[in-house]
């Protein structure tokens, strides 16, 4: 061989490694709905547009949302509902259905369709907390989607994928190289990754260093948010700096251990709250949020991946969710980099040429109003009054630790009845709990805890006022689970 031929042969493959390895980890958001007065999807496909926001995850193929997204550049995932997942198991038709109503419909139109990247089989369906409920229907989902795409010759265009949650793989030593998936998800994360592979597709997992932070006293907070001054892990010969790391390192632990040494790894969720429990603020978050993009953007990967970092990163979330459910805790509510009403929280250069986060624009909000007990009046059944509320309301503010914690009685009365008053869109019979409730012009907020105004939506004059009757008939699963936080 020439000697200058080699040379070239060499350069050639210096750039192609060169290449593979320097393409950009993006970074994208998760983008739920599950609040009582969402931001319209027009604003948020602004928010995202201002701030340079090109991929986004959806848990559910909400029509309003896929419309808003019509006609811009925004590559999605898709997520689909376990519930349906036992449907789309037993029957293809089901999954064809499933496709064209929510995928096909939307990929062409007259603005140019929406961009579908991946379809999300499952909302974690492997969470412990669903015991055997959803992870047998997976495959078969898998499976049956797969086919309903390949048979509208799609395959090329939209990969199917499952989004496996923080608890589906673990190390009961805390040490990364003794990761394992949990022993009944063995078959079934085979047969997902045999899948994957077939089709070059990417394992979705959920990293979580704020649980791991809660569940586990051996994580310090400064481990957890990449704090340059935490003591790392050490995992033999293996240095771990920081949580995320360690976790992903676990993961990758648990794929080669089924055989998977290779995969591509999407981290589908990772955040940190700012409200609902002790160390979720802002200014927590935001050193977070510095670490990990900082972590991605250097390239550097975990130490049983070199250089491989995910290859694609979503955040946990885009925006604050006050229906989302609180099994897991209060701060679940409180994941949102913006706030409900989509004004950023705290500074935050995700390095797709933003600098600082646009707030959305022009919101609507319903009158500065505020609902607050009467303290004129007999309290003596205020408190009770107050639990009612927040069993349909949002009182995770309250919870101890959260940034309302310490207002004390009377002024967390005030907190769950305003919170109700505004879900119920302000209804004057909203604030009225038994007399002992007044409507005040008053900003009632003050530094670190804040009363909010909810946002003026379409539905805004057409509820009645069922609420109560919904309230006191509320399970008894969630009044508990508020009186525990409450103690
Ligand atoms: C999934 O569907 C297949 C085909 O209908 C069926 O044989 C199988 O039992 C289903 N899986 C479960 C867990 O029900
Ligand atoms: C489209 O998706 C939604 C949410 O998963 C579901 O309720 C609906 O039934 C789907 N359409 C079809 C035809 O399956
Ligand atoms: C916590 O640290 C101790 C001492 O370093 C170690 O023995 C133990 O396995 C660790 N546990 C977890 C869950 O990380
Ligand atoms: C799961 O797979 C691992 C690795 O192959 C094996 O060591 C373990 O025994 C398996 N557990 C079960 C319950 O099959
Ligand atoms: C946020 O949490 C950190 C860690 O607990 C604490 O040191 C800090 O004072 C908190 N900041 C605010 C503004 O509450
Ligand atoms: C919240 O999640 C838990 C655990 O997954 C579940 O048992 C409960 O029914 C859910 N609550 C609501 C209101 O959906
Ligand atoms: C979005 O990206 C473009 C091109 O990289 C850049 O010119 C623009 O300033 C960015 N927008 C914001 C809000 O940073
Ligand atoms: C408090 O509630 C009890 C039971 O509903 C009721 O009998 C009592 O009159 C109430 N007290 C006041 C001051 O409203
Ligand atoms: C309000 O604070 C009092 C005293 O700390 C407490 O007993 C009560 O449960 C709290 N109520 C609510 C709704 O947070």
């Amino acid at each position: 061989m020439p000697p200058n031929l080699s040379l070239i042969l060499f350069f050639f493959f210096l750039n192609l490694s060169a290449l593979t390895f320097s393409t950009v980890s993006a970074v994208g958001f998760n983008w739920g709905t599950a609040a009582s007065h969402p931001l319209s999807p027009f604003k948020v496909v602004q928010l995202l547009n201002s701030n340079n926001i090109t991929k986004v995850k959806l848990l559910d193929p909400n029509p309003l949302v896929l419309q808003a997204l019509s006609g811009s550049t925004v590559q999605l995932t898709i997520g689909i509902p376990n519930p349906m997942l036992k449907l789309l198991n037993s029957s293809r038709k089901a999954a064809e259905s499933w496709v064209h109503d929510n995928v096909t419909r939307y990929l062409s139109g007259g603005t140019g369709g929406v961009r579908i990247e991946y379809i999300a089989v499952g909302d974690e369906p492997f969470l412990q907390s669903y015991g055997d409920e959803y992870y047998p229907y997976v495959m078969g989902a898998v499976a049956n989607i797969q086919a309903a795409i390949t048979k509208v010759n799609l395959e090329s265009r939209i990969k199917v994928v499952v989004p496996c949650s923080y608890d589906a793989f673990l190390s009961e030593s805390g040490l990364p190289s003794k990761g394992h998936f949990r022993p009944e998800l063995n078959k079934t994360m085979i047969q997902l990754l045999t899948f994957l592979t077939t089709h070059r597709s990417p394992f979705f997992a959920s990293i979580s260093p704020f649980l791991s932070f809660l569940q586990n006293k051996n994580i310090s907070l400064d481990f957890a948010l990449f704090k340059e001054t935490a003591r790392p892990h050490d995992d033999s010969r293996r240095t771990y700096k920081n949580s995320f790391e360690l976790i992903y390192d676990t993961l990758v632990a648990s794929l080669s251990k089924i055989g998977f040494l290779t995969v591509d790894i999407v981290v589908d969720q990772v955040g940190w709250p700012t409200d609902g429990a002790g160390n979720a603020n802002s200014s927590t978050a935001e050193t977070f949020m510095k670490g990990l993009l900082d972590y991605l953007h250097s390239r550097s990967g975990s130490p049983l991946r070199p250089r491989r970092p995910p290859l694609e990163t979503y955040i946990l979330s885009l925006l604050d969710e006050d229906q989302r459910n609180i099994s897991t805790g209060p701060f679940e509510r409180h994941w949102g980099v913006f706030t409900f009403d989509g004004q950023a929280k705290y500074h935050l250069n995700f390095g797709q040429g933003t600098k600082n986060l646009v707030n959305a624009q022009n919101v609507e909000y319903l009158s500065p109003k505020w609902c607050v007990l009467n303290n004129n009046k007999d309290l003596s059944n205020a408190s009770a009054s107050a639990l009612e509320a927040c069993s349909v309301a949002d009182c995770t503010a309250l919870a101890p630790g959260a940034s309302c914690s310490n207002i004390g009685w009377p002024g967390n009365i005030s907190y769950a009845f305003n919170s109700y008053y505004q879900q119920n869109d302000q209804r004057p019979e909203s604030c009225d709990f038994q007399g002992l409730a007044l409507i005040t012009t008053i900003d009632p907020s003050n530094n670190y805890c804040r009363f909010p105004v909810q946002i003026r939506t379409s539905n805004s004059q057409s509820l009645d006022a069922s609420f109560l009757l919904k309230a006191i008939s509320l399970s008894a699963v969630f009044w508990l689970s508020q009186i525990v936080y409450f103690q």
